[in-house]
């Protein structure tokens, strides 16, 4: 199933075809790729472990319904997988349980690196996901991996530092993408001035659209979304 494009690359499902899965087991059998990826914690040692982790991806994200998962990176011109692009879950202090947080991830085959395409498959698959109504999506990458989080910042991520709530309590590197509504709702709040206890009145507001027309409906936005009780 494609799942999303670019005019460059698609993004679909892995499949059993005999290049999908040669491309997996040469991409994850990698010391260079599975370093990155828990410490090297399931490096495939024989091709016939590629069959086994397509089904191990189906069955547990085939009942996301293509919404969430591990997909192949193809690009147009290539005609085999670059690697993964992921959303999914992250699997909390236990190392197994989804967590609500989202999580978007890369893997590249080292032949298919220096091109964009990790950061290009990976703006489509969260442009799909924010339309959704997702509020932020994280980004979690072992210290020192410093092209995974060139990725990150590339994407327009945020660094929070390093946190342990996911993959068992590991450290990790953490990164964070809001939606884009939740972009403006931050800005719209942040035109507010502290020391505001009211909505602005009409003279106000008229005196704040002629010294600041674009701020103007911001502000207002702001002073309701920060009173809002329903806000958590
Ligand atoms: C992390 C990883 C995906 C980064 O790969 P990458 O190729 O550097 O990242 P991108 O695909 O976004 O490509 C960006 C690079 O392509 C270059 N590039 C070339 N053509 C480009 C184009 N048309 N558009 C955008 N970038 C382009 C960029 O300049 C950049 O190179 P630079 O870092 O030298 O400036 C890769 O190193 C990898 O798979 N590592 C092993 C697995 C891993 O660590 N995964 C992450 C676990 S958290």
């Amino acid at each position: 199933m494609m799942i999303a494009s670019t005019d460059r690359l698609v993004v679909r499902d892995w499949t059993d075809a005999p290049d999908d899965l040669a491309r997996i087991y040469d991409i994850y059998s990698r010391d260079e790729v599975m370093r990155w990826l828990g410490g090297g914690k399931g490096r495939m040692t024989d091709p016939a472990e590629a069959a086994e982790r397509v089904r191990g991806w189906r069955e547990r994200y085939d009942e996301y319904a293509g919404r969430w998962g591990i997909w192949a990176i193809e690009p147009r011109e290539a005609g085999r997988a670059a690697g993964s692009v992921l959303l999914k879950p992250l699997p909390g202090r236990d190392g197994v349980t989804p967590t609500d947080d989202i999580e978007v991830g890369w893997h590249l085959h080292p032949d298919s690196q220096g091109y964009g395409y990790a950061t290009e498959a990976a703006r489509v698959v969260l442009d799909r996901e924010f339309a959704t109504g997702t509020r932020q999506v994280y980004a979690v990458v072992m210290a020192g991996n410093e092209p995974s989080m060139a990725v990150a910042r590339r994407l327009g991520m945020t660094y929070l530092g390093v946190r342990t709530d996911w993959y068992g309590g590991v450290d990790l590197e953490t990164f964070v993408l809001a939606g884009r509504t939740e972009r403006l709702l931050a800005q719209a709040a942040s035109h507010v001035a502290p020391t505001s206890v009211r909505p602005p009145v009409p003279w106000e507001l008229l005196a704040h659209r002629l010294c600041d027309p674009a701020g103007c409906g911001a502000a207002r936005l702001g002073w309701w979304v920060a009173r809002c009780p329903l806000r958590g």
